[in-house]
């Protein structure tokens, strides 16, 4: 099947290629276009970012794990497709004149996560950054290079959507549905289907495990599982809801909630990451789960016409075994509205773009001082996403002190049995994970700054 997209402009149509290809190789290899670098090959490092536009705005991207497949109808721009003539774009001429470049190799990468933000408005630059390494330069002057960059205009001409989007052919491809019905039919037709949404996990798969993937269905054309419903009982998040949107959507509500997924990965990976990719693949260390399991989330699967809802903490059974039949797919999350008393607590070797060594999340209700209900989950403590029931069962009931948190902490034994890898030792695990309840406490009683406090 064709797949159709603008690259710097220019109308590209590929016909006969594997969908699983990177966009990177493709870019480098077959079209020549070596500005856009490869690092790590597996999202990490920013070398490769590109931008990639559609109706919805612009957004940075990792080329090394975004598969051909998920370009379709979308329009590209490298590092290439920045100067106007000899009219350098404000980043770049700001990345000159602040010396922003020493080895270089970063620097396509840096320049087009910074023209991304420029475009979008986007002034936090540590955020924006933070998944963007450079070994030599140190970052004072990109940082330097962004701010004076901010005062510059939006060239007139830079539109990264300019251009005719080439015609597709007029048959359907049902590797690329567009409704839940399309997809429902195609999953029955061929239940075994690799399903890929952001692929910033089935990247890795191809990029590293070197996974032949096919069959495919891509989910990222399917416009209803992006849609999130934020009504006064309930909220509901499409399983296609990138993270980046989540974060911006749920943040007047659960700011913790948005405060741990700014910290989620980077922005190129929040901007294609979804939330159902994060549930499906039942990492026992995947960061919206406990959050969502604390604030006492429904997971929505359907299989043809058939449709389920099962509380999301039953959807894991065991590491790497998930309650999804084949030809069913994860369609949404939702959670009945509730007061805000959502904690979300990431604990990982670096501040930003790192992977959970421990996340708890807490939302305890406490009625004239006593504890009325308790939920709450931990990622990174057992072989999936789990609730701490015996911590839970041993607070209700009981009164809301420092006293009863004490005494209750020696149930984390019967709840978590952690093990040891790179990312923290049992111990480490066991001893954090109660001390995040005393957290939470402390928090509540106003003794200590909240994580959102000492945010700039
Ligand atoms: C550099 C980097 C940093 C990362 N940092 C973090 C982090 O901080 N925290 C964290 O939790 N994760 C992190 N991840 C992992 C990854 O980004 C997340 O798990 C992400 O949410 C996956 O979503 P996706 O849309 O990319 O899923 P994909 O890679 O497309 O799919 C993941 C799995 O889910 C299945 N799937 C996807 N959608 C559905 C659906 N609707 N129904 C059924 N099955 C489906 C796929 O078949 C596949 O098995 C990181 C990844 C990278 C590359
Ligand atoms: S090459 Fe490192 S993020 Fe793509
Ligand atoms: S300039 Fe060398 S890695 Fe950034």
């Amino acid at each position: 099947m064709d797949i159709a997209f603008l690259l710097n402009g220019e109308s590209v149509t590929l016909r006969d290629v594997d969908p699983t290809r990177t966009t990177l190789d493709w870019l480098r290899d077959t079209r020549g276009l070596t500005g856009t670098k490869e690092g790590c090959n597996e999202g990490d490092c920013g070398a490769c970012t590109i931008m990639v536009a559609d109706a919805h705005g612009a957004k940075a991207v990792n080329a090394c794990i975004l598969f051909l497949g998920q370009l379709n109808g979308k329009s590209l721009t490298t590092v290439e497709g920045l100067a106007q003539g000899d009219q350098l774009h404000p980043i770049q001429e700001a990345m000159v004149e602040r010396h922003g470049s020493q080895c270089g190799f970063c620097t396509p990468g840096i320049t087009m996560s910074l023209t991304a933000a420029h475009l979008n408005g986007d002034q936090n630059h540590d955020d924006v950054l933070a998944g963007n390494l450079c070994r030599c330069t140190g970052y004072a002057p990109i940082i330097r290079a962004a701010d004076d960059a901010t005062h510059e205009a939006v060239p007139k001409g830079f539109d990264p959507c300019a251009g005719t989007m080439p015609d597709t052919a007029d048959e359907k491809d049902p590797t690329r549905p567009e409704t839940l019905d399309e997809l429902a039919h195609a999953l029955m037709t061929s239940p075994h289907s690799t399903l890929i949404a952001g692929a910033t996990d089935v990247g890795l798969w191809a990029t590293k495990a070197l996974r032949d993937l096919n069959p495919v269905i891509f989910l990222n054309g399917v416009k209803d599982l992006k849609d999130i419903h934020i009504r006064d009982d309930k909220i509901r998040i499409g399983a296609g809801v990138t993270l980046e949107n989540l974060r911006g959507a749920i943040a007047p509500h659960y700011p913790h909630f948005a405060e741990m997924l700014r910290r989620f990965a980077s922005i190129q990976v929040r901007n294609v990451a979804t939330v159902g990719g994060n549930i499906a693949n039942g990492s026992p260390i995947g960061d919206t789960p406990p959050a969502l399991i604390a604030l006492g989330a429904t997971l929505h699967l359907r299989r043809g016409s058939e449709t389920r809802a099962i509380p999301l903490e039953d959807f894991f059974i065991d590491y790497g075994k998930q309650d999804r039949r084949p030809g069913e797919f994860v369609e949404a999350i939702s959670f009945d509205r509730q007061p805000d008393r959502l904690r979300v607590y990431k604990l990982s070797k670096r501040f930003d773009q790192d992977i959970s060594a421990v996340l708890g999340a807490f939302n305890i209700a406490v009625n004239d001082g006593t504890v009325e209900d308790a939920r709450i989950a931990f990622g990174g403590m057992a072989g999936i996403p789990k609730r701490a029931s015996h911590v839970e069962a041993a607070l209700i009931g009981k009164s809301w002190s420092e006293a009863t948190i004490r005494a209750v902490l020696p149930m984390f034994e019967k709840d978590f049995t952690p093990m040891s890898d790179m990312r923290a030792s049992a111990s480490y695990r066991m001893e954090t994970a109660r001390n995040l309840l005393l957290r939470y406490w402390h928090e509540d009683q106003g003794l200590t700054a909240s994580v959102l406090e000492v945010q700039p």
